[in-house]
C-alpha cells in the first residue's frame, strides 16, 4: 500500500504534492519521493523516511515545476532505502512514475527487459513498468509516450493505481491509471489534481472524479480525459463532498488519533443521519445473511451478527480473506460487507467471491471501489480518518447497524453519551501508566461486549506493541487461564447486563490466579473485586443496549495513553498502512 498523487496547475506542484502527501501518509510512511518537471528539466528528490522528515531534508518544497507525481511508500518488493523510493525512472530517466499496489508478473517482465539491456535501480516491481513504457516507445513507431503507456497496461498483471509522465513529451501531461487500486480526480479551477484519496486534495477542490478498474485519465493545464484501455474515451461522473479540509487536520491535538476520538461525539450524529432504509429492507427480506469484513470493520460485523441474532434472525460474520474458504453462498443469501476505506482487498475478493448474491456495502468512502460493486450502499459518513487505528469509524459503523436495528430515536442520547465517557481520560491515563510496562494484556466479556474486547484488544496490541489477546469469559478455564499468573492484567468488561453474573465468576478467577483486574463496570461488587476501575453510567441514566459505544471510548483512550506513553506515534504504528489493497 501506497500513498500516489499528481498536480498539474498554476501553483508550485512540489508545494502541494507535499502537503498532499502528508494526507496520503496513513498509506504508508517508510519512504517518500517527489518528482517534478520544469523546462522540459527533471528533478527528482526522495528517500526513506517520513514526509515531514524527508520533505524538510530534502527541501521538496524548492523544487520549480507546475507538473509533478508524488508518492509516499509501505514497501512490498524491495526494502525501504532510498532507491527502492518512488518516484522511479526508466534508463534514459526521461519516464518518470509512482505506483501503488503489486505487480505480480514483474520477475517475468524483469526478465524480459533485463535481457534487452535495461538496467535497474531498485529492487522495485514499479520501476519496471518505467522501462517496460521505455521499451514500448522504442518499438512504437511515433515514439509515442501516450500509445506506449496503454500498451504498457496490457502487459501488468496485478494491481496498480499509476501516476506517470515524460519529460520530452510532445505536450505537459499527466498519465494515471488503475486496476483494484483506489484513485480520485480532483477538478479545481485551473488546476486539476489526482491522488489515491480525497483528503490530499480537499485544500484545492470539493469536485471529485473517481476513477474505475481498467480507466486511464490525462491530465493537462486546460482539462482532463477519462479512456478505457482499449483507447476509447468513457465518461465518468463528477461528484462534490461536503468534507473541510480541517476535517483532514489534526485542530490542535498531537494527534490524529487523539483527535478522532474526540471527534466521536460530533460524527456520531451525522452518522446517525445517514439513510439505511434501503438496506434496511433488504436485511429484512433475507433469512441467510453473511457479514464479511476485516480488522475492527470485522468487529463491528461481529456486533451486527450478535444484534441480529438476538433478533432471532440468522446472521454469521466472517473475516473477509477466509470467507471464500469457509461458505459457499447462493441467491438465497445477503451479503453485507463493512469496510471503512471501501479498498481492502479481502474484502473485495470476498465481494467477489460472492456472485449472483444481493450485497450491501458500510463504508466511509465515497467513490471507493466497494460502491460500484455492492447493490446498496450505506455511508457511515465519519469524515476522512487519518490514524492507522481505526476509531471513529467503529463507532460510526456500530452507529449505523444500531440504526438498522433500532431505529434513531433510540440513539438519541448517543452524542452525550460518547461525551460523557470522553470524561473518563483521567482515569484511563493513570491506569495507561500502570499498565505501559506490562507484556502481556487479556480482556474478558461475554455476550454483544465480545466484539468491544476483540477491538479494545486489537486497538491496544497495533499502537503500543504489547501482546494483548480477548476472549469470551467462558474460554478462560479452555486454556488461557495458564497464562495469568501474579500481576498479568485482565481488563473485564462488565456492565450491569445480563452477561455479568457470569462474567464475575470469570473475574474472580482470574483474581484468584494473581491477576490484576480493570474492569469498566457500573456494579459495586465488581469495583470492589477491581485493582483499578472505569465508572460506566449508573443503571438509570443508561439504556443497556447502548453499552457498547460507552465502552469503547475509555478502551480507545487507554491504548492510545499507553501508546504515547511508551513513547510511539499513535498514527503511524510499525508495519501497518491504513487502506490496504493487497491481500
Ligand atoms: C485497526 C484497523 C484495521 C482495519 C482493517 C479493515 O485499527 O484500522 O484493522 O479495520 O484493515 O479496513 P477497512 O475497514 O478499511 O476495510
Amino acid at each position: 500500500m501506497c500513498g500516489i498523487i499528481g498536480y498539474i496547475g498554476f501553483r508550485s506542484a512540489s508545494s502541494v504534492i507535499t502537503e498532499g502527501l502528508k494526507h496520503l501518509e496513513y498509506r504508508g510512511y517508510d519512504s517518500v519521493g517527489v518528482a517534478v518537471v520544469h523546462q522540459k528539466k527533471l528533478n527528482v528528490r526522495k528517500d526513506k523516511g517520513m514526509v515531514q522528515d524527508v520533505s524538510t531534508k530534502l527541501d521538496f518544497t524548492s523544487m520549480d515545476g507546475h507538473m509533478g507525481i508524488g508518492h509516499t511508500r509501505w514497501a512490498t518488493h524491495g526494502g525501504v532505502c532510498k532507491e527502492n523510493a518512488h518516484p522511479h525512472t526508466d534508463c534514459k530517466k526521461n519516464v518518470v512514475l509512482a505506483h501503488n499496489g503489486v505487480i505480480e508478473n514483474f520477475s517475468a517482465l524483469k526478465a524480459d527487459l533485463a535481457s534487452k539491456g535495461h538496467i535497474f535501480d531498485s529492487e522495485t516491481d514499479t520501476e519496471i513498468i518505467a522501462h517496460l513504457i521505455e521499451e514500448n516507445m522504442k518499438n512504437s513507431k511515433t515514439s509515442s509516450f501516450k500509445e506506449a503507456f496503454f500498451t504498457s497496461l496490457k502487459s501488468l498483471e496485478g494491481s496498480y493505481a499509476l501516476a506517470a509522465f515524460a519529460v520530452d513529451d510532445s505536450e505537459e501531461r499527466l498519465f494515471f491509471a488503475r486496476k483494484n487500486s483506489p484513485l480520485v480526480i480532483g477538478v479545481g479551477k485551473d488546476e486539476l489534481l489526482a491522488a489515491s484519496d480525497i483528503p490530499a486534495m480537499l485544500k484545492y477542490t470539493k469536485t471529485f472524479v473517481p476513477l474505475e478498474d481498467g480507466d486511464v485519465a490525462i491530465l493537462t493545464k486546460s482539462g482532463y480525459k477519462v479512456y478505457s484501455l482499449d483507447g476509447k474515451e468513457v465518461s465518468r461522473k463528477q461528484m462534490t463532498v461536503d468534507w473541510t479540509a480541517e476535517m483532514a487536520q489534526k485542530g490542535g491535538y498531537p494527534y490524529f488519533m487523539e483527535k478522532e476520538i474526540n471527534d466521536q461525539k460530533h460524527f456520531i450524529n451525522e452518522s446517525l443521519a445517514s439513510d439505511v432504509t434501503a438496506a434496511k429492507s433488504l436485511i429484512d427480506q433475507y433469512e441467510n445473511i453473511h457479514i464479511i469484513a476485516c480488522g475492527t470493520s470485522y468487529h463491528a460485523g461481529l456486533m451486527f451478527s450478535y444484534l441480529l441474532g438476538e433478533r432471532g434472525m440468522s446472521a454469521q460474520a466472517y473475516i473477509a480473506s477466509e470467507y471464500p474458504y469457509i461458505v459457499k453462498p447462493n441467491k438465497n443469501t445477503l451479503v453485507i460487507a463493512i469496510s471503512q476505506s471501501g479498498e481492502t482487498a479481502d474484502v473485495l475478493q470476498a465481494l467477489r467471491y460472492a456472485k449472483g448474491c444481493k450485497k450491501i456495502a458500510i463504508t466511509n468512502v465515497v467513490g471507493s471501489t466497494i460502491t460500484t460493486i455492492a447493490d446498496c450502499v450505506v455511508f457511515i459518513n465519519a469524515g476522512p480518518e487519518a490514524g492507522v487505528a481505526a476509531t471513529k469509524t467503529f463507532t460510526c459503523q456500530l452507529g449505523i447497524i444500531y440504526k438498522i436495528i433500532y431505529g434513531k430515536e433510540k440513539l438519541e442520547s448517543l452524542s452525550s453519551l460518547i461525551e460523557q465517557m470522553l470524561k473518563t481520560e483521567k482515569k484511563v491515563k493513570e491506569i495507561a501508566s500502570a499498565l505501559a510496562k506490562s507484556e502481556n494484556i487479556f480482556f474478558i466479556a461475554r455476550g454483544k461486549n465480545v466484539p468491544i474486547a476483540y477491538e479494545a484488544s486489537l486497538k491496544l496490541k497495533e499502537i503500543t506493541y504489547i501482546h494483548s489477546e480477548a476472549y469470551p469469559g467462558g474460554e478462560l478455564k479452555h486454556g488461557p487461564l495458564s497464562l495469568i499468573s501474579e500481576g498479568v492484567p485482565i481488563i473485564a468488561i462488565a456492565p450491569d447486563d445480563e452477561t455479568l453474573a457470569k462474567l464475575f465468576g470469570n473475574i474472580k478467577e482470574a483474581k484468584s490466579r494473581g491477576a490484576k483486574i480493570i474492569s469498566l463496570t457500573n456494579n459495586l461488587d465488581v469495583q470492589k473485586e477491581s485493582d483499578f476501575s472505569i465508572k460506566l453510567p449508573e443503571l438509570s441514566s443508561i439504556d443497556p443496549m447502548l453499552y457498547p459505544f460507552a465502552m469503547i471510548i475509555p478502551l480507545q483512550l487507554l491504548a492510545y495513553h499507553v501508546s504515547v506513553l511508551k513513547g510511539i506515534n499513535p498514527d503511524r504504528p510499525r508495519n501497518l498502512a491504513k487502506s490496504l489493497t493487497v491481500e
